[in-house]
């Protein structure tokens, strides 16, 4: 099938010489589009439903295989619970139908597709009517341990298991409530909260630093170093330190906040933001 919608590689992604690939990402936007724009006619149409090939299941089996396992040792308690509640099979990539009716029915978060890149504030818009933007793309086979940007791999493994946790939902919600409402200059700040958090945060948990991130608990590599302060700088979590620190989203993280506990870190965020948007009387 030809689509309508064309989303653009650039020259140095592992899948851009792939036509075939490329068929499928535009296809899956295409799909993504129709599905919004039923919800806009006030429909409710289903998420769709991807046809994957043997070679990209055979990819998830194998990202899922080496996540599950590292995840044992350096992700904490509430992502493990997370991954024993999903029950992912890792010989099929999942619909995103098939997560929504475990994920809605313990914490009302459902996964919705996405056609291509979103502003910040478009996704906080989302996240605070527990709306979560999932691609369906997966990243290309040449390259099955790294992807230059999400792919359902890490909306899957990475954020699916945080979005099981009622907490971790609540302190999102507040963040994605503030964003909602704060002035533009403001959405950087957020967007770094965001990132040294739900992204790449660590914590203390019985006296080892494990990570709560979604983007250390979707790439074998990141989920290996992100502990282990020889090889990442690891920095008391600070929220007045993280509002001021860029970070570049292309690379491994040189630089991750590392707070006593996951509550800890999560009541941060809630009562800094919380205190400043006077979000509990708004
Ligand atoms: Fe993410």
């Amino acid at each position: 099938m030809q689509a309508d919608f064309l989303i653009d590689l650039d020259h140095d992604h592992p899948g851009f010489k792939d036509p075939e690939y490329r068929e499928q990402r535009d296809s899956i936007a295409e799909q993504a589009t129709k599905y919004w724009n039923e919800v806009n006619k006030g429909n409710s149409p289903d998420v769709p439903v991807i046809d994957y090939d043997p070679i990209q299941h055979g990819i998830w089996k194998h990202v899922c295989t080496q996540i599950f396992e590292k995840a044992k040792y350096n992700a904490v308690k509430e992502v493990l619970d997370g991954f024993k509640q999903l029950k992912f099979d890792i010989d099929k990539i999942p619909t995103l139908l098939e997560v929504n009716k475990k994920l809605t029915s313990k914490t009302g978060v459902k996964m919705v597709p996405v056609a291509g890149l979103i502003q910040s504030r478009h996704f906080f818009a989302s996240l605070a009517k527990k709306e979560f933007y999932s691609t369906q793309y997966i990243r290309h086979s040449s390259c099955p341990d790294f992807t230059p940007e999400p792919d359902i791999c890490h909306d899957l493994l990475g954020h699916t298991p945080l979005l099981m946790d009622e907490k971790i939902v609540k302190a999102s919600t507040v963040m994605a409530h503030a964003a909602t409402i704060c002035p533009e200059e403001d959405i950087v700040q957020l967007e770094r909260i965001y990132w040294f958090t739900f992204e790449y945060g660590l914590c203390y948990e019985d006296g080892k630093i494990k990570t709560y991130g979604a983007g250390n608990l979707s790439s074998y590599a990141d989920l290996t170093r992100c502990v282990n302060p020889d090889l990442v700088e690891h920095v008391d979590f600070d929220i007045q330190k993280i509002i001021k620190t860029d970070y570049n989203p292309t690379i491994q993280q040189p630089l991750l906040f590392v707070s006593k506990s996951l509550s800890h870190a999560l009541d941060e965020i809630s009562s800094y933001l919380e205190e400043k948007y006077d979000l509990k009387s708004s």
